[in-house]
């Protein structure tokens, strides 16, 4: 008889982990395993699809559909923000959370216990995606809160949030694809866990995730190519060029338009994602969010083996000056993004003074 392969459950790997800590509380791993039965119970509202009545078409259309019970549903990311703040403030772990859905962080009600850590978090990203059956995720980011916040038990700012991502403790992503996955790091590689939909478990299936270092697929949503700054255009035109062109090499575009998606590619086979900073809407530097999609997500691929940037900085360096800021993000295999970043650091061509004019120039005296 085939043996079946041994394979540790979440709970099981946490506990693995915790040994190598002998002064560990838990806590860290009680969280993970609440924000592990938030994803779950993610995962299974997005599969019922428009069974559940849920969609965001529906709600939008009738503002806010109705139910069998007749009452009001709410849009998939308003429900998934409810369960992951349902889920996370009872047990005690954590100080405070922040999420996309909130303007404001949420506080831990009175009466339950408070923690020491900060828990941020996207709950449904990429959510246009769901009327049209697409991969879906949830990205989450664990800070330590202040020790004055822990010790005071006060409630919590806005500023307390505001630490760069190199400070995370832990970041993972929950994928709602054709298998349910949980992607996490706790700052020593990524791993990842496949959900078994017959024991509602998360199996160990990726132990050590690598972001291969070599590509030729890239991602970028192109319709904004006329407001890309120099040097992403280049960088596009270069690998547009393939075999003709400087890189040698045919490439590949993809564009799934969820980033959880567009990450787990780029952890799986390589490749390169692009959200930059542009002159679209000047209001905006950037798309994406920084310390619940940036961070999270570049915390996971520098992880990996890969880099995440601004274009010109590295991403997790960044001191973010609000909750919701947005920045340019650039993230994959290394030699990719270094690429880029050498780009962005190169004066544009036009700017580019020819050697013979130059400071010490056959011209000059
Ligand atoms: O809010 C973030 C997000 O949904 C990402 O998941 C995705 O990468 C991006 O927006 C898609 O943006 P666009 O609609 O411009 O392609």
């Amino acid at each position: 008889m085939m043996a079946l392969p041994h394979r540790l459950t979440l709970t099981q790997y946490l506990i693995q982990q915790r040994r190598r800590f002998p002064g560990a509380s838990g806590n860290f791993n009680a969280l993970m395993l609440d924000v592990a039965l938030a994803c779950k119970s993610i995962a299974r509202t997005v599969a019922f699809g428009e069974l559940a009545q849920a969609s965001s078409a529906a709600a939008n259309e009738l503002g806010g559909a109705i139910n069998v019970q007749g009452e009001a549903q709410k849009p998939l990311d308003v429900i998934s923000n409810e369960v992951f703040t349902t889920f996370n403030d009872w047990s005690g772990q954590c100080a405070g959370l922040a999420s996309e859905e909130m303007d404001d962080p949420y506080q831990i009600p009175a009466g339950n216990k408070r923690g020491k850590y900060l828990l941020v978090f996207d709950p449904l990203d990429g959510s246009s995606n769901i009327d049209v059956n697409v991969s879906v995720g949830s990205i989450f980011s664990v800070l330590r809160a202040p020790d004055e916040v822990v010790a005071s038990g006060r409630d919590v700012t806005e500023a307390d949030f505001l630490q760069p991502g190199s400070r995370q403790v832990a970041a993972g992503y929950a994928l709602y694809g054709p298998t349910t996955m949980l992607v996490l790091t706790v700052g020593s590689g990524v791993v990842g866990f496949t959900l078994d939909p017959n024991l509602g478990e998360f199996m160990l299936t990726h132990p050590n995730i690598q972001v291969p270092t070599q590509t030729h697929e890239f991602a970028i949503n192109a319709s904004n190519s006329r407001f890309w700054e120099a040097p992403i255009k280049r960088y596009v035109d270069e690998c547009l060029a393939g075999k003709t062109g400087p890189r040698g090499k045919d490439f590949n575009m993809r564009w799934i338009a969820s980033m959880v998606a567009e990450a787990h590619r780029i952890l799986m086979r390589g490749g390169v994602f692009m959200y930059p900073r542009d002159t679209k809407d000047p209001s905006k530097p950037g798309r994406l969010r920084l310390l619940y999609e940036a961070n999270p997500i570049g915390f996971i691929i520098e992880q990996a083996g890969g880099r995440a940037s601004t274009g010109r900085q590295p991403v997790l360096g960044v001191t973010p000056s609000s909750l919701h800021q947005r920045i340019g993000l650039v993230f994959g295999s290394k030699c990719e993004v270094e690429r880029i970043e050498r780009y962005h650091a190169e004066p544009a061509k036009s700017e580019q003074v020819s050697p013979l004019f130059a400071e010490r120039s056959l011209f000059r005296d």
